[in-house]
């Protein structure tokens, strides 16, 4: 039995997790789920797999229900608790209290927790993982007990986006939102395009995802920009494959490109960046 927790956006996230099960054919079956978090059997290990998620934080590996459950965690010299569905300093500390308890007849430990929050934050569990083993508890209708096996990587994330040799601030799209888009047309594999691919965020993921890539923008700097972000993948990321870029305006598509595409994946051009709300003149 697995948990999932979900990102900022809940809802995406949900929805992203459904896509990426069709898309990796995994049988799943809901144990119990929230706004924040689902608790769910899976036929395949959803370990290997998780990294592939933009929109999910953790994957929980559940070790059982109720507190009795406390008694099969592993041991941990340095551990931290996690706690969803209550925001509760006392009932965290009893918590962690009752752990430290039953790991005694296998050595010392300690646990820590960080200022103002009651779950650990992916970046800080990646820092001490896994010699820090992070337990977690959910509290729904009833009480699921786990210990986090894998995180979505904010490290990586961060470098996929303000690493790039080329940047467009305000213009490209977080590499978390490729990724989750990639996910949501629930497709393996084949020809991917992005037809306003800017810099290139979403044709990264495709080359991540080891993927046909396609990526096409009117704007011959943006695609020239885009070149450059790609060598600079392969280099970081040992990407095998290379992408194809064209110049090309969208309404001429058919014309650059020879191929059939599997699935478009895209942020089009929605007109100038604003930074207040358009009047109604502005925005006709
Ligand atoms: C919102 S940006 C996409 C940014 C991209 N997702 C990234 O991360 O860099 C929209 C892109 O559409 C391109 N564009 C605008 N009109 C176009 C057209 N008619 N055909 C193709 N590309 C177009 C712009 O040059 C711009 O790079």
């Amino acid at each position: 039995m697995y948990a999932v927790i979900y990102g900022k956006n809940p809802k995406l996230s949900e929805a992203e997790f459904w896509a990426f099960t069709k898309r990796f054919g995994l049988k799943i079956k809901i144990i119990e789920s929230s706004r924040h978090w689902m608790v769910f059997d899976s036929d395949k290990s959803v370990e290997r797999l998780f990294h592939r998620l933009g929109g999910s934080l953790k994957l929980v590996k559940i070790v059982g229900e109720g507190e009795e459950a406390i008694r099969d965690l592993e041991y941990a010299k340095l551990f931290t608790v996690s706690i969803y569905g209550r925001d509760d300093w006392k009932l965290w500390r009893e918590l962690g209290s009752e752990i430290k308890k039953n790991f005694k007849s296998q050595g010392p430990s300690k646990f820590f927790k960080p200022a103002k929050v009651y779950a650990m934050p992916s970046e800080l569990i990646l820092k001490g993982f896994p010699e820090v083993k992070d337990f977690v508890f959910f509290f729904g209708g009833n009480l699921y007990v786990g210990e986090t096996i894998a995180v979505a990587d904010p490290f990586e994330l961060k470098k996929l986006d303000v690493e790039r040799p080329v940047q467009r601030a305000i213009l490209s799209i977080p590499p978390r939102l490729a990724r989750i888009m990639v996910n949501l047309t629930e497709i393996r594999q084949g020809n991917f395009l992005d037809p306003f691919c800017g810099i290139g965020t979403i044709v990264q993921e495709f080359l991540l995802q080891g993927l046909n890539a396609y990526g096409s923008d009117s704007n011959p700097k943006a695609i020239h920009g885009a070149k450059k972000n790609l060598n600079w993948l392969k280099k970081e990321f040992r990407t095998k494959r290379g992408a194809h870029l064209e110049v090309c305006d969208v309404r001429k598509l058919k014309h650059c490109f020879r191929v059939k595409f599997d699935a478009i994946v895209t942020e089009p051009y929605m007109g100038k960046p604003l930074k207040y709300h358009p009047t109604k003149g502005e925005a006709i």
